[in-house]
């Protein structure tokens, strides 16, 4: 028997790379490959980009140079190593790739991934390939089921991709352009790849797609389903504690994902619900399709709905044409919100979106000084947040060993590590945890009843906020 050839993936950006790497990995599997934490020993090395924010093709061709020589390294001790460029930076410079890097042999689009042993194979016969086109097929009909070892050795967490693609068009986006138009996929699809999760282990799934709540797949009784319907749907299969979704766009917040909330125990209080500015005229700019108006509605339903839901948020600072009076709606728009935590960002200009074309008008010293007030505005907010659990009692799903030896960490329904001291039996249950103190980012705290013997955990819920 051959011996199995070496697959090393280095993934960058969002959640849906992480889960298109492991299909990567899942159906190279299929072909003699197993994953190597290490490029030295690798036979095939994918960097799988983000093209989302800066000068990531850059930080592309940078870490090709690095892999050129460790490729030209191996050859030299007779050893092949082939190198792929996957993600959006190869969707959206794919040509300009193989023309600027001749060490890369096969560049694949993310609709393209179920074709890439035929890739290899293209590029062995005739040197290098290229593929980004969007296929007509459904790649997912394609990608293989993780084996069984896959799933266990992954852990009790996992992602699903419910949707791909975005047609909402925001002026400062490539997504429309690299992940092309938006696809839900089938929703009894879902719900196998849930079952099956769930029968090697899994107890989260965090539904994934890069406009989530625009789903609106072909439900088993032949109408379209929305989110909410699909998540009532996987809170049905045994062993499915927690379910979470991400990321959502403030216009596709309807009716039956307000009521999943309400309704559903296993559907986490914690919504990531970006809204990138604070100030109606950059919204507009912007063309996010909502007011900040509109957006405290959609905060308002959440919490009519479910009163300890918290939420995150996604921010653009500097974008073209971002005054102070703009910026500081942004920050009163935070004050009045209050989050558990928010990503900011300086606006980058992608090119082939339609804000790449408007004038810049904020100076880099005016940005990063805007990105500084509202990191720590967040930053407080955030710890405020946390510090609010000391002395409550909470769930946490268990995950694994913490690094520090006796200790086991798992997460609250907000997705603050929790530690305690425990048997690592207790990973994959939910227990209730009173929070001591907090390190950092990290809960620390006490099992607040003894451990049961291992048993699918059943939904349970929050106690925070009660
Ligand atoms: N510049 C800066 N931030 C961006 N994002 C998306 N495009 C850009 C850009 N051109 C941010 C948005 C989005 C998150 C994933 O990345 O905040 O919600
Ligand atoms: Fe990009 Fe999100 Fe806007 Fe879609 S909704 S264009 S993914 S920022």
């Amino acid at each position: 028997m051959k011996p199995p050839r070496k697959l090393h993936i280095k993934s960058y950006g969002c959640q849906m790379n992480v889960y298109d790497a492991q299909r990567m990995v899942d159906t190279l599997a299929r072909e003699g490959f197993v994953e190597t934490g290490s490029v030295d020993d690798a036979d095939l090395v994918i960097l799988n980009t983000c093209h989302i924010r800066e000068k990531a093709s850059e930080k592309v061709y940078s870490e090709l140079g690095r892999l050129r020589a460790v490729k030209d390294e191996a050859a030299r001790n007779g050893r092949q190593m082939r190198i792929a460029v996957a993600g959006c930076v190869a969707q959206a410079e794919g040509e300009e790739i193989i023309r600027r890097a001749p060490t890369v042999d096969v560049v694949v689009g993310p609709q393209s991934y179920h074709h890439l042993p035929q890739l290899l194979a293209r590029a062995t016969s005739h040197g290098r390939a290229l593929e980004t086109e969007f296929p007509v097929e459904d790649k997912f009909g394609f990608l293989p089921a993780p084996k069984p070892e896959a799933i266990r050795a992954r852990g009790i967490s996992s992602f699903v991709t419910v949707q791909e693609g975005c047609d909402k068009f925001c002026t400062f986006c490539v997504v429309p352009y690299t992940r092309g138009a938006e696809v839900s996929r089938p929703a009894a699809k879902i719900v196998d790849d849930v079952k099956r999760l769930a029968d090697h282990g899994v107890r989260e799934i965090t539904l994934i797609g890069q406009n989530v709540n625009a789903y609106h797949g072909d439900g088993p009784d032949g109408r379209s389903w929305p989110l909410g319907r699909l998540l009532r749907r996987l809170a049905e299969i045994p062993g499915i504690a927690r379910l979470r979704y991400s990321t959502s766009h403030p216009r596709d917040v309807d009716d039956p994902l307000i009521e999943a909330h309400r309704d559903l125990p296993a559907l986490m209080p914690f919504v990531h619900l970006p809204v990138q500015s604070g100030s109606d005229r950059i919204l507009a700019a912007m063309n996010r399709k909502h007011t900040a108006a509109d957006y405290l509605g959609v905060i308002d339903r959440f919490r009519a709905a479910r009163q300890d839901v918290a939420f995150s948020s996604d921010f653009i600072v500097g974008f073209p044409g971002e005054t102070e009076e703009d910026f500081a709606a942004t920050l009163a728009l935070v004050t009045q919100i209050g989050y558990a935590g928010a990503y900011s960002f300086k606006y980058s200009p992608r090119p082939g979106t339609p804000a790449a074309n408007m004038r810049e008008t904020v100076s880099a010293t005016e940005m990063d000084e805007r990105l500084v007030r509202l990191q720590e505005l967040i930053d407080g907010q955030q710890s405020a947040f946390n510090k609010a659990a000391i002395g409550r009692t909470v769930d946490v799903l268990f995950e694994r060993a913490a690094r520090n030896p006796g200790q086991i960490v798992g997460r609250t329904a907000y997705l603050q590590p929790a530690h305690v001291m425990a048997s690592p039996d207790i990973i994959g249950q939910v227990l209730p945890v009173t929070i001591q103190s907090l390190e950092r980012y990290s809960l620390l705290g006490k099992l607040a009843a003894p451990a049961t013997t291992p048993a699918p955990p059943s939904p349970s819920q929050m106690t925070i906020g009660a």
